[in-house]
């Protein structure tokens, strides 16, 4: 049995400082709590720093994605491919069109969505391609943009891992249609909650900023000031995403720090990979094939059974006793009753997902960490690979 770790290294804890609480303070002496200036500043600086033509600010990168599909004009019948390898989110907005999410497995290495399967999931009905930059580095953008044009399809991106991330050189933010960030209390940058859509399209960005305040007539909330008025009027049934002050005065906080914490992200991989590669019983993250900047967000290992005798749970386990938290990215849509049993998805349909599933396990990797901790972890895989080698 091993000796339990004096303290507890959580799976995440979120990076906040000085900046972020005098920001909130700021907003809060202001009195002006709600959507105001400090979104609109927010989205601002975000569109800059991502090269996007617009940023809209909502309450979570699901809602960014459920605006996104409404601007494309997404109906009830229409299909989606997106893979199984990915969160309840990316599904579930396309449920909510009473549409079809078609799921396609993933690639072994990447854990990304395989564009070699995506065509054969293309019929008369599909309507876009969602792809996942799993983990925070981004999927092969020019093969699902190629496959699009030809097939005359809408990109709408699930970046909520990756910022900032890039492809070729270019910012994540500025490819597909629509592209969607998160700022969840795990993510890259948090706002505790939280989520911006980009997008080059003008008609798009007004869309989206239309149905997330009701689908009120532009500028719903300048009604409250002293240029705005009180009259306003409804094009359509829309919702109540928006961000607050509170939330993007983090946000700005946070994005002037977002290169300093990736950079300790990007430390933290390096030492893992390196630390990692002479261990057969764990499987580093596999460097992609193409030129691009990994964001860091998830670092995955995968257990591999042919060195250990334990599985992927028992390795958590031996984990958790010896205080390191980790989580696991993901459990595949179609593994889920509601995929089950409701759009007919069955165990065994998407072999690599399930495998990859099987095997992985996401490590602590965030700027709060320094390198002791990481070296903690590593030890701690040392020392289970010794214990349970075959
Ligand atoms: C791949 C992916 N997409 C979407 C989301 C949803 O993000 P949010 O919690 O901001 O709605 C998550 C959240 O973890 C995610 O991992």
């Amino acid at each position: 049995m091993p000796v339990a770790a004096t303290k507890f290294l959580p799976f995440h804890r979120a990076q906040i400082g000085e900046d972020e609480i005098d920001a909130v303070v700021e907003v809060l002496r202001s009195g002006w709590l709600t959507t105001g200036p400090r979104v609109r500043e927010f989205e601002a600086a975000f569109a800059h720093y991502t090269g996007a033509s617009h940023a809209v600010a909502v309450n979570s990168c699901t809602a960014a994605l459920h605006l996104s599909l409404a601007a494309i004009g997404l109906s009830e019948g229409d299909e989606v491919i997106l893979p199984t390898m990915t969160f309840a989110a990316s599904g579930e907005v396309v449920l909510y069109f009473k549409a079809r999410p078609v799921f396609v497995d993933c690639e072994d290495g990447s854990f990304h969505i395989d564009p070699e399967r995506i065509e054969q999931a293309i019929t008369s009905r599909t309507r876009a391609i969602l792809p996942v930059h799993y983990a925070g580095s981004p999927a092969d953008m020019d093969r699902i943009l190629e496959i699009a044009s030809k097939h005359g399809l809408k990109v709408i991106e699930d970046a909520a891992h990756s910022l900032p991330a890039r492809y070729k050189r270019r910012m994540v933010g500025t490819f597909g249609d629509i592209t969607c960030f998160s700022f969840y209390a795990t993510k890259t940058l948090t706002t505790g909650e939280g989520g911006m859509a980009t997008t080059e399209n003008p008609d798009f960005a007004n869309r989206m900023r239309i149905l997330s305040l009701h689908g009120i007539s532009r500028d719903a909330w300048k009604r409250y000031t002293a240029e705005g008025s009180w009259r306003y009027e409804i094009l359509e049934a829309g919702y109540k995403y928006n961000l607050t002050d509170l939330q993007a005065a983090i946000g700005l906080a946070q994005l002037a720090n977002c290169d300093a914490m990736c950079a300790k992200r990007a430390a933290l991989s390096e030492r893992y990979t390196r630390a990692l590669a002479p261990l057969d019983g764990f499987e580093t993250p596999r460097p992609a094939r193409y030129d691009c900047d990994h964001a860091w967000h998830l670092y995955v290992v995968q257990v591999n059974p042919a060195a250990l005798r334990i599985d992927r749970d028992r390795v958590i386990e031996e984990l958790k006793q010896r205080g390191i938290g980790t989580s696991v990215h993901f459990i595949p849509l179609h593994l889920h009753a509601l995929y089950r049993k409701g759009s007919g998805y069955r165990a065994g349909q998407f072999p690599v997902a399930e495998k990859c599933f099987a095997r992985a396990i996401s490590l602590p990797i965030y700027p709060a960490m320094n390198e002791e901790d990481a070296d903690r972890v590593t030890e701690a895989l040392y020392d289970i690979a010794r214990e349970f080698r075959r």
